[in-house]
């Protein structure tokens, strides 16, 4: 008996060593840890449950038949984190560079379906080659079954890809198609075909990091939406995010006890605004004077700055915020920020999170560069995303809400609930100088001047909305906390009926 036990524990030993130590050193050297070592901090401690440790490929071409390793380049399992349940696979650099067989499908496939039985987040940790050159078309149709259930669970479990190493093909693909993308600093990088390939096929030059780093991902396609120093820091934050979301599509958000009051006021908020209209704020000390003890996650914080998005809680319960940043281009509407704005939206309504909305926006960008560029499907995308929105929806006006911009931001219009302004708000098609100027085209310089005073009378100021019903209330700063408290514990029931569709047609 103890003969068997004994070559368990070797069989395991083996599994656990991956490449071997040689490769691991290598991954250490780089800077990064191994799969294991990165499931253990991602996880609370002694929670995790292997599984497949034993897959081997099935391979035989290429003497890959004498290249076995027990796991075959991939751990897989579930475990908790602070104490709610997830699944997750962690890709293993040292075997074949993390790269996907048949068999190493089969084990990711297993575990997205028992997180989709169990109603779970997955979290995919990548480190990884893509496709396992190999096998050929097995690899690929692998991914085929990997990239199909990513489809089936979106919007049913949250899925996170966390990047942690050079990922090229479908260890790209397969993240694109979850609901949150993190990168590690110098260390990760996604493409779809490495600099090798680049410079065979187009003659360019380019270095990993410049074609697919941390931040090329975060700041300039906007394909990641974060990225972190290192591996700890990265799983560290990973474990705060997971505390935001449901586990799923019918839990509703998660709930964690909070010593910060709802009805709690802040003063300060009273003199946010600046007195000259065109004097830019932070509307980050707005999210964080809100939200509950100052806790925000913000999501793609390197990405059209000129919105943030992100998660903090009000009363305990999770809340997405939205809000136009007037310090990044007044804060205007723009493509990027449109469709930054737009997914975050919808995976807000998908999992049943109530969307805080705070408004600031002289409206879209104008000009050739966004035209040529989409805005108008872009921008779409946004006025869509709100539209379709069944969770409560609150929205405070704190400044400009101009144009279309005016409709687009979770208006009363669209389906919000709560719609409030602050004293500071100006509601209307366009500042008071644009205005003018058209409609009264030609006038005297006194004419333009007496004009422009009586449109910013009448219309720069959250009354005109008010007096129509469009603005529920016209709130204090100081209250904004505690109104937008109350608005969500009476929303907590809404139900909205929507008619029976397949599905609709987003401006994607
Ligand atoms: C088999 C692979 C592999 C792969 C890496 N390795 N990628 N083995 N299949 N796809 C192995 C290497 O042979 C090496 O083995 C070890 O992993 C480490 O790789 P290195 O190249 O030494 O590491 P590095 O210099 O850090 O470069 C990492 C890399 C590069 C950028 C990922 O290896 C690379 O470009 N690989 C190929 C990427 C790719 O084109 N994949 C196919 C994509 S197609 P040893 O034994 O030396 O340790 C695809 C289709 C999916 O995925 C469908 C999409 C829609």
């Amino acid at each position: 008996m103890k003969d068997i036990l004994d070559r368990l524990d070797a069989r395991r030993g083996e599994a656990r060593l991956g490449g071997g130590q040689k490769r691991i050193d290598a991954q250490h050297g780089r800077g990064k840890l191994t799969a294991r070592e990165r499931i253990e901090l991602l996880l609370d401690k002694g929670s995790f449950e292997e599984l497949d440790m034993f897959v081997e490929h099935r391979s035989a071409d290429f003497g890959m038949e004498k290249q076995k390793i027990p796991g075959d380049g991939v751990v897989t399992g579930w475990g908790t984190i602070n104490g709610r349940t997830v699944y997750l696979f962690s890709k293993d650099f040292t075997v074949f560079g993390g790269s996907l067989s048949e068999a190493h499908a089969q084990k990711i496939v297993k575990v997205q379906d028992m997180a989709m039985k169990a109603r779970c987040p997955v979290i995919g940790l990548f480190d990884a080659g893509g496709a396992r050159i190999q096998e050929g078309v097995a690899a690929l149709g692998g991914y085929g079954e990997v990239f199909k259930r990513n489809v089936i669970a979106s919007g049913v479990v949250p899925q996170i890809s966390v990047i942690m190493g050079p990922c090229a093909g479908g260890d790209v693909y397969s993240p694109a198609m979850t609901d949150f993308i993190f990168m590690v600093r110098d260390t990760s990088y996604m493409f779809v075909t490495g600099p090798d390939v680049v410079k065979t096929v187009t003659n360019e030059v380019v270095t990993a990091e410049e074609l697919g780093g941390a931040s090329v991902h975060t700041a300039k396609s906007g394909v990641a939406d974060g990225s972190f120093e290192n591996d700890v820091e990265c799983l560290l934050q990973m474990r705060r995010l997971v505390d935001f979301l449901p586990s799923n599509n019918e839990a509703g958000p998660p709930t964690w006890p909070s010593l910060d009051e709802a009805d709690r006021i802040d003063e300060s908020l009273d003199t946010l605004i600046p007195d000259n209209p065109n004097k830019p704020y932070d509307i980050k000390e707005l999210i964080v004077k809100v939200a509950d003890e100052g806790d925000f996650f913000e999501i793609s914080q390197a990405f059209a700055k000129n919105i943030v998005t992100g998660f903090g809680r009000i009363a305990g319960a999770t809340v997405g915020f939205v809000a136009n940043q007037p310090m990044v281009l007044a804060g205007v509407l723009d493509s990027d920020a449109s469709r930054k704005a737009a997914r975050f939206v919808r995976f807000c309504d998908a999992f049943n999170i109530p969307i805080v909305t705070f408004v600031d926006v002289p409206g879209f960008l104008p000009g050739t560069d966004q035209e040529y560029g989409g805005l108008i499907k872009h921008g779409a995308k946004l006025l869509f995303a709100y539209s379709q929105c069944t969770v409560p929806l609150v929205t405070v006006i704190t400044r400009k809400a101009f144009g279309g911009a005016y409709d687009v931001m979770a208006s009363k219009h669209i389906g919000a609930d709560m719609n409030y302004a602050w004293p500071t708000a100006q509601i209307a098609v366009m500042g008071a100088k644009g205005a003018v100027e058209i409609i009264f085209r030609g006038g005297t310089a006194e004419e333009i001047a007496a004009q422009t005073k009586q449109y910013e009378d009448r219309f720069l100021s959250p009354f005109v909305a008010a007096e129509r019903g469009y603005i529920d209330d016209v709130i204090m700063p100081h209250a904004t906390r505690k109104r937008i408290a109350r608005a969500l514990a009476m929303l907590k029931n809404k139900h909205v009926e929507v008619p029976r569709k397949k599905h609709d047609n987003l401006p994607v």
